[in-house]
């Protein structure tokens, strides 16, 4: 049974599909099985994945959403979903049989905004299923910033859960965009943020079992 990790913001560019590609990287490296569903009509993530001369990343599976009823038959360790920039009835769905949810997050209004939707929404729900928790990862970040840690309180007295990774900004994130592969063997500090963000992420999704 697949522990499934979803990956939402409502808002666009927060950081889904990089945080998504890269922590299945980190995973196969790890020894994990990885499949990825791409809910994104964009098919950013699956591009990534179908175009990659990544020797980790050519290890993750594709899933077609077609083919899916319930996330957990996948037959891996983890399936992680990439969605799109929006609440979907078929994102909300998978939303109810994650393990956890990540929401990627800038540091602007309209991405704690958009992260605060998910919340609203798995709140204000009425499947009595059990909820996973949402972790916010703040991403692209300047760490010397003060305004970052500004947020990060903001946040967490308005009870967000907040990674204590966060992701800076840094070119080869979007390089490797481009490029098709994960920061894995292409920058030594990016690959120790995206480590330590799934550690976390593993962490909690064993603290829930
Ligand atoms: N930490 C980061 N540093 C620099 N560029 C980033 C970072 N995270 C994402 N990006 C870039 O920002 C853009 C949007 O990221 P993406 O992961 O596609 O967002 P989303 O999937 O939420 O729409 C992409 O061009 C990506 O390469
Ligand atoms: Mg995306």
């Amino acid at each position: 049974m697949a522990k499934v990790v979803t990956f939402a913001n409502v808002k666009g560019g927060s950081g889904k599909s990089t945080l998504c590609i890269n922590m299945a990287a980190i995973l196969i490296r790890a020894g994990y099985s990885v499949a990825i569903l791409d809910l994104d009509q964009q098919k950013c993530s699956q591009d990534w994945i179908t175009g990659t001369k990544d020797k980790l990343l050519s290890r993750v599976e594709i899933i077609e959403p077609a083919e899916l009823k319930a996330a957990e038959d996948v037959e891996v360790d983890f399936l992680l979903i990439d969605t799109q920039g929006s609440l979907t009835k078929e994102m909300a769905q998978f939303l109810f049989q994650s393990s956890l949810i990540i929401t990627p997050c800038r540091v602007s209004r309209d991405d704690i905004v958009g992260q605060g939707w998910i919340e609203v929404f798995l709140k204000q729900s009425n499947q009595n299923s059990k909820k996973a928790p949402i972790l916010t990862v703040l991403n692209g970040v300047n760490k010397r910033s003060s305004i970052l840690s500004h947020v990060i309180e903001q946040l967490k007295e308005d009870g967000v859960q907040v990674a204590e990774t966060c992701i800076s900004q840094r070119v080869c994130f979007a390089e490797t965009n481009v490029n098709k592969v994960s920061v894995i063997g292409y920058n030594k500090q990016a690959t120790e943020e995206i480590v330590d963000l799934t550690n976390e992420a593993l962490n909690l999704i064993k603290s829930e079992t």
